[in-house]
């Protein structure tokens, strides 16, 4: 798979989000108009041990291709591995984690923490692409603080290691998720390199990634935190692009519906308690700001029973629509 030709047919992309991104919301997300769709980020020194749940992690269809499955870990060596295992399973693309901020991850010398040795990153990337049957992307921040901005000359280096795409989110590891994201930034590296960019950081509508298109002649957006409670998005923003007319947002009968299947998936991948306790975090989410959302929150996040949980939604939604205005009779 070409990936100039997938980002060229939907430049939109799944961002890779740690407890977000597995393969039922992916499936969402693709159904819902992502063109691309990246796992969350898989320890390469788990993965090697055998890790059971790291495995489970790697889980995909071919409905949801083309999928990047992500690395992080610190050795080139353990990365080859863990390339050779990914790349041999049904993965369209390999991506390595060159931006996370957490603490254990930096701690490990990963993620963000390579930021600051480019000749570790530049090695890493080298070792993955030589191990890999299928091509590498590379996801990076700017650089580890404003004064230490490498995102040009990582991006080159990537190039020259033979990466086939690199994600770029427009902050600086010290920055965390503070501040806005610096898409000048993005579009310096557009302008350095001749492979394709995801431009990355606070595209939260279809507009925004109509301009983060224009403003950076990126060739990919990456969304991430504005898909929680809302794979719509990219139904919206295909729309928007192709069309320049923005669909209507999605109904409560759609909402209903695919967070009745995000249950059912995700206690089919990973059982009824785990899923169950999963699914929380995301049915809060789809359900911000509707009317009556703080009270079902509060009663979802005390149930542990799927046929409980599945009354509460369709509860909600019932009375939800028996609150709604009735349309006035002329
Ligand atoms: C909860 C959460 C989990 C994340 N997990 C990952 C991850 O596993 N790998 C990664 O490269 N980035 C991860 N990120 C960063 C996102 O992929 C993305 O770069 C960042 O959120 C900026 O994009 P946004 O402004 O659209 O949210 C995560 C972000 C959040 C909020």
């Amino acid at each position: 798979m070409n990936i100039r030709d997938i980002l060229k047919e939907n430049p939109l992309v799944l961002a890779p989000m740690a407890g977000i991104t597995d393969f039922p919301y992916r499936m969402i997300c693709r159904e819902l108009g992502a063109g691309l769709v990246f796992s969350e980020m898989v320890s390469v020194e788990a993965l090697i041990r055998e890790h059971k749940r790291t495995h489970g992690m790697l889980h995909t269809d071919p409905a949801e291709r083309p999928v990047v499955f992500q690395i992080f870990g610190s050795k080139p060596e353990s990365m080859a591995d863990a390339a050779r295992i990914v790349s041999q399973g049904a993965a369209d693309f390999i991506d390595i984690n060159m931006g996370c901020p957490v603490p254990k991850v930096l701690k490990s010398g990963a993620g963000s923490a390579l930021l600051r040795d480019i000749g570790l990153a530049g090695e890493i990337m080298s070792a993955v692409v030589n191990a890999s049957r299928i091509p590498v992307f590379v996801k990076i921040r700017l650089g580890w603080d404003a004064n230490n901005i490498v995102a040009k000359d990582l991006a080159r280096v990537a190039e020259s290691a033979g990466i086939a795409a690199i994600t770029v989110h427009g902050r600086t590891k010290a920055q965390g998720f503070s501040g806005n994201a610096d898409w000048g930034m993005i579009r310096t590296v557009k302008d350095s390199v001749a492979i394709p960019v995801i431009g990355n950081g606070d595209v939260r509508s279809a507009c925004d990634a109509r301009r983060m298109l224009d403003e950076t002649g990126c060739d990919g957006v990456m969304i991430g935190r504005a898909i929680q409670g809302n794979p719509w998005i990219f139904r919206e923003a295909k729309q928007y692009l192709e069309t320049g007319v923005m669909p209507p947002h999605p109904t409560d009968e759609e909402r209903q519906a695919i967070m009745l299947r995000h249950l059912r998936d995700m206690v089919r991948l990973v059982g009824k308690d785990v899923g169950v306790r999963e699914m929380r975090k995301h049915l809060c989410w789809y359900t911000k700001g509707l009317h009556g959302g703080a009270e079902f929150r509060t009663r979802i996040n005390r149930l542990s029973e799927m046929a409980d949980v599945k009354q509460e939604i369709t509860g909600f939604f019932s009375a939800l629509r028996s609150s709604a205005p009735v349309a006035q009779q002329v």
